[in-house]
């Protein structure tokens, strides 16, 4: 991870080759300051679903967001629904746990790309998931996609999510080793110890959502934290 004085820097900085893939700002905003800085250094990525800068509070009475959970967040990459791929995205903690629940964790994909076996990295290769939402009012037309995609022979795209609302579904084609390949990668996320993070109050944090996978620890009971996140160019 590396630190920046300010998030034009760190977006700045996101661009270049040697980036970690994971960028921290220390520095206290407005909604608005927070909303215009970004406008104005990247533009947002294009969503039908959530506002563009999401405030995701924690509800012990929802029952369609996984992010307003208290429940831990397991490995995912964000927007894995959308057409367009998402390739990066800021988190700002407005607000912490009061018990020191929600802490960051991430996964470089690259780990999992070490390890995989060659026969679940050809499924993910060249079969077409979705991961369409049930009962989702926005995104009609969810992505369908390889979970692996090379843009060249170093660069690629990762997508994923699997939790108790949304899972990767094979588009055209079903069998067992199809099963196999998604339950391999599920296992590996859960029994890998992730990189952790725990964010300050007033941290903002950039994440490159091609190479990193990212989850969070259990909020604790009634846990009043805020976070504010936005999908960014
Ligand atoms: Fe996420």
């Amino acid at each position: 991870m590396a630190r920046h004085g300010c998030l034009r820097e760190m977006y700045e900085a996101s661009k270049k080759d040697d980036w970690p893939g994971i960028g921290i700002v220390s520095r206290k905003f407005s909604l608005k300051t927070f909303h215009d800085e970004l406008k104005d250094i990247c533009g947002f990525f294009p969503d039908d679903t959530f506002d563009t800068i999401r405030i995701i509070a924690c509800n012990p009475f929802q029952s369609t967001s996984i992010a307003e959970s208290f429940d831990a967040h397991p490995m995912h990459t964000d927007a894995s629904f959308s057409v367009e791929q998402l390739e990066k995205f800021v988190l700002h903690f407005k607000r912490l746990d009061e018990n020191a629940g929600g802490v960051s964790t991430f996964i470089p994909v690259q780990w999992l790309l070490d390890k995989i076996p060659q026969k679940h990295k050809e499924i993910l290769e060249q079969v077409k998931f979705t991961y369409a939402r049930a009962g989702s009012k926005g995104n009609s037309k969810p992505a369908a996609a390889p979970i692996l995609q090379w843009k060249s022979a170093i660069d690629y795209v990762f997508r994923w999510r699997l939790d108790d609302k949304v899972r990767p579904l094979a588009m055209d084609a079903h069998d067992i080793d199809i099963d196999n390949a998604i339950n391999w990668v599920n296992q590996f996320l859960i029994n890998t110890t992730p990189l952790m993070y725990r964010a300050q109050r007033d941290d903002t944090i950039l994440i490159d959502n091609r190479r990193f996978l990212h989850g969070r620890t259990a909020l604790s009971q009634s846990s009043s934290r805020i976070v504010w996140r936005a999908w960014i160019k």
